[in-house]
């Protein structure tokens, strides 16, 4: 499709799959999956950047993930401890603009204070919206949001009758965030895992054979293509 026709989804959402598969199919341990796609992650937040995506938001660690072997949890732990570090530099000089969503009270406190750095350090830049789910769950984000509520009608500032779609919204972690227009998950598997279930409603998904480390510019484009034949209605009628 002509770049000048095509419409660019504000915000693309990523459930980043297939990183252990990858690693043993060419005989490698899983970590090596993951550390590929790390790689991988930072390659394709550029190229999301360039072609105009304004909110980019990766799945990265999921509040279930904590469930697979020790050695696994903490590779991964490390892969975004040293991302946080290295990507200071990098994000300032690309103007992103970080948050991580998810219940960050659970992490390690060192990787808890070099977040804190990275989207303090950020948080006044004016490019892509880059979005990090760590420790991350949408029944727990929504859990969360539940008894932030609770607390101000509790406390009398909040009347349930006035809680709104936007009270909600307000309250989960990507608040202030637009939802996704598209939501990509790699590596065969059609489902959400628990990722965005409020905010994706009325998003258009976008499924693909390739392992995230294989993830390119040019699957990201073909997603963007898929995404702009599609009728996108909202319940209502077009025509
Ligand atoms: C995605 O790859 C990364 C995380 C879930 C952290 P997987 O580790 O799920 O890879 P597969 O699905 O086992 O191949
Ligand atoms: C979802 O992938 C979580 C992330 C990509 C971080 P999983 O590989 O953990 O999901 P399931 O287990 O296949 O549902
Ligand atoms: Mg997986």
């Amino acid at each position: 499709m002509a770049d000048t026709q095509r419409k660019i989804p504000a915000h693309v959402a990523i459930i980043m799959d297939g990183n252990g598969r990858w690693a043993k199919k060419r005989g490698l341990p899983r970590t090596m999956g993951h550390a590929q796609g790390a790689k991988v992650v930072e390659q394709i937040l550029e190229d999301a950047d360039h072609m105009g995506i304004r909110y980019l938001t990766v799945y990265a660690f999921s509040t279930e993930n904590w469930t697979r072997p020790g050695t696994e949890v903490k590779a991964l732990m490390n892969l975004l401890r040293t991302y946080m570090k290295t990507s200071l530099a990098k994000c300032a000089k690309n103007n992103v603009r970080i948050r991580v969503i998810g219940d960050k009270s659970r992490l390690d406190p060192d990787l808890q204070d070099s977040i804190r750095t990275l989207e303090e350090a950020t948080k006044n830049n004016t490019g892509i919206g880059f979005q990090i789910a760590i420790n991350y769950g949408s029944r727990d984000e929504i859990t969360r949001a539940v008894r932030k509520i609770a607390q101000k009608t509790a406390a009398g500032e909040l009347r349930p009758e006035d809680i709104t779609e936007e009270t909600i919204s307000d309250a989960l972690d990507t608040a202030g965030i637009p939802d996704p227009d598209l939501l990509i998950r790699t590596c065969g598997e059609e489902r959400l895992s628990n990722f965005l279930m409020w905010q994706l409603s009325y998003s258009e998904m976008y499924f693909t054979d390739t392992a995230w480390p294989d993830f390119t510019k040019e699957e990201l484009e073909k997603a963007v293509d898929a995404y702009n034949h599609r009728e996108r209605r909202f319940g209502g009628l077009t025509q």
